[in-house]
């Protein structure tokens, strides 16, 4: 639940974010196919799983209000190539990383608001480690290759990603393993 209408403005706006990062990566999952880079196109399958968590977490923060809110969110647009799609979702990612998330979280805890806390630190997390796989795959793409991995592990509970392995516990939200999805082609 939520309290305070700052942290609830906050929440929404990651809501939004989180929403339209899951259709983007989609998008550009299928540009990346289309493309020959199937493992790319995983790539971005398996993190659109996980942003449709982080969304799914700040919605039921947020879950004691109701209405109709005008939400705004940053959202990275643009379908050009897999390089160029690979650099809108790095700057997204950073975005949430540098600045989105830290903030809206010392936000929260002066507000006291531990659930928003919590979906807001899950998702830190997760962005940090989609900010690195994506930085990895752009410089694979940029020399012509796909990147090596064989599948992807997301936490179900707080989008935690791994690559080709899955933890007997979620390092960041201590769910066993059994609460990974397993994406592979
Ligand atoms: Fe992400
Ligand atoms: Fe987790």
């Amino acid at each position: 639940m939520v309290k305070n209408d700052m942290t609830a403005q906050n929440l929404r706006s990651a809501y939004g974010g989180e929403s339209m990062a899951y259709q983007r990566y989609k998008v550009w999952g299928k540009k990346a196919a289309e493309e020959g880079f199937e493992n790319v196109a995983l790539l971005f399958e398996a993190i659109a799983y996980a942003e449709e968590v982080h969304a799914g977490n700040h919605f039921t923060a947020h879950e004691n209000v109701d209405g109709d809110f005008l939400v705004a969110s940053g959202g990275e647009f643009g379908l050009g190539t897999t390089s160029e799609n690979l650099v809108g979702a790095i700057a997204g990612e950073e975005f949430e990383v540098e600045q989105m998330y830290p903030t809206y979280s010392l936000v929260a805890k002066e507000q006291g608001e531990s659930d928003a806390v919590r979906s807001f630190h899950y998702s830190l997390e997760a962005e940090q480690i989609h900010a690195k796989l994506y930085r990895e795959a752009k410089e694979k793409v940029d020399q012509g290759e796909d990147i090596d991995i064989e599948f992807v592990s997301i936490c179900e509970v707080c989008g935690h990603t791994v690559i080709d392995d899955t933890p007997e516990k979620c390092p960041v939200c201590g769910r066993p393993k059994e609460k990974f999805h397993i994406f592979r082609k």
